[in-house]
């Protein structure tokens, strides 16, 4: 069988770090694109050099030509402007609103058949432009941000439990903005609820709901302490499970930014629900049956996205 091809748009700290996950992890040949096309090849060489002393064999080749994206299986997105101190994610809208569209055009010429996973901010009004303007299907193209925000409250609950992060399992829905839903009652540890875990002692509520709250501004955490830039190891990683789902038909069941047509009672919008990715992309959007609290939460998600989504509209 052909290596794969992993196709990096946006060089910058996620991209690189995307390339070199990916050469890690052997997932396949990588290009890595950006309109900085210097950056690009000068990542590309560093991590063959790297892969040269790895043992590795994987290409890796940097461009700022799209037909060097050719055939790529896979897209991570991450072209655009990452987001500054005290700027919201919303205020990134319009300047990647632009750079979207040009990776779309980019994209549907060259890689119309690959799966696309946008990480770019404001990410759900981001994946959403990428999917109008790119007219791929629903089932490849999907926005990479409730892994990351899910992995952010495990880290933080295995820290308050003292309970090994293998064995916490943290679900967060909804739109990746500081009005995102940390599920408490889907979030465990060693598989009992969080709930219960404050009922039966080991965990207070108030502890809980502080990590409910640091979760929601997990992002702006690390832009504050970065002070030029945003967080880029996690939001790397979280791309590379969802895009090695795909390549590996591992049928992971993750939460993800997902074209919604009627599930959840929302239609013609993208936003976080669990999804089901294999060789087939987007293979099931799982419904969850909410609670009456939990409903209002993500209703109120929702409507921020929306109000993104409605200003993408205005734009074009
Ligand atoms: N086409 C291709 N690449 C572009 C374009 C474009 N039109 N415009 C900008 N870029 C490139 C920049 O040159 C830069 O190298 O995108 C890269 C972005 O990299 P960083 O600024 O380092 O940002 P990064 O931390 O990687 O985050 C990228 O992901 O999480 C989000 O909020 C974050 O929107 C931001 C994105």
């Amino acid at each position: 069988m052909s290596r794969r091809k992993i196709a990096l748009i946006g060089a910058g700290n996620i991209g690189g770090t995307l390339a070199l996950l990916s050469m890690q992890r052997q997932l396949g040949d990588v290009t890595l694109f950006d309109v900085f096309g210097g950056t690009a090849k000068g990542k590309a060489l560093d991590l063959s050099q790297m892969a040269s002393l790895a043992g590795n064999d994987m290409h890796l080749k940097g461009t700022d030509s799209y037909a060097d994206i050719k055939g790529a299986d896979v897209c991570i997105i991450t072209a655009g402007f990452p987001r500054k101190p005290g700027m919201g994610r919303e205020d990134l809208l319009q300047k990647n609103l632009e750079v979207m569209k040009q990776v779309a055009s980019g994209v549907r010429e060259y890689a119309p058949k690959a799966f696309c996973v946008v990480v770019t901010n404001p990410l759900d009004a981001m994946v959403y432009a990428f999917h109008k303007a790119s007219n791929l299907p629903k089932s490849h193209v999907v926005g990479m941000a409730g892994v990351l925000d899910s992995t952010r409250f495990r880290m933080f609950l295995s820290e308050e439990l003292q309970i090994s992060r293998n064995d916490i399992q943290a679900f967060v829905l909804g739109g990746h903005g500081d009005d995102m839903v940390p599920l408490t009652r889907f979030s465990n540890a060693g598989g009992i609820p969080l709930p219960q875990l404050v009922e039966m002692g080991m965990l207070k509520q108030d502890k809980l709901d502080a990590m409910v709250e640091r979760t929601r501004k997990g992002g702006g955490e690390i832009v504050q302490l970065l002070g030029n830039g945003s967080a880029f190891y996690t939001p790397a990683l979280s791309a590379i499970e969802m895009a090695e789902s795909y390549l590996y038909d591992q049928k992971r069941l993750l939460p993800c930014a997902t074209y919604l047509e009627g599930e959840y009672g929302y239609n013609n919008i993208f936003a976080g629900v669990p999804i089901i990715i294999g060789a087939n992309g987007v293979e099931k959007v799982v419904e969850l049956q909410l609670e009456p609290n939990e409903k209002e939460a993500f209703e109120r998600s929702m409507a921020s996205v929306q109000k993104t989504v409605d200003e993408v509209n205005a734009f074009n």
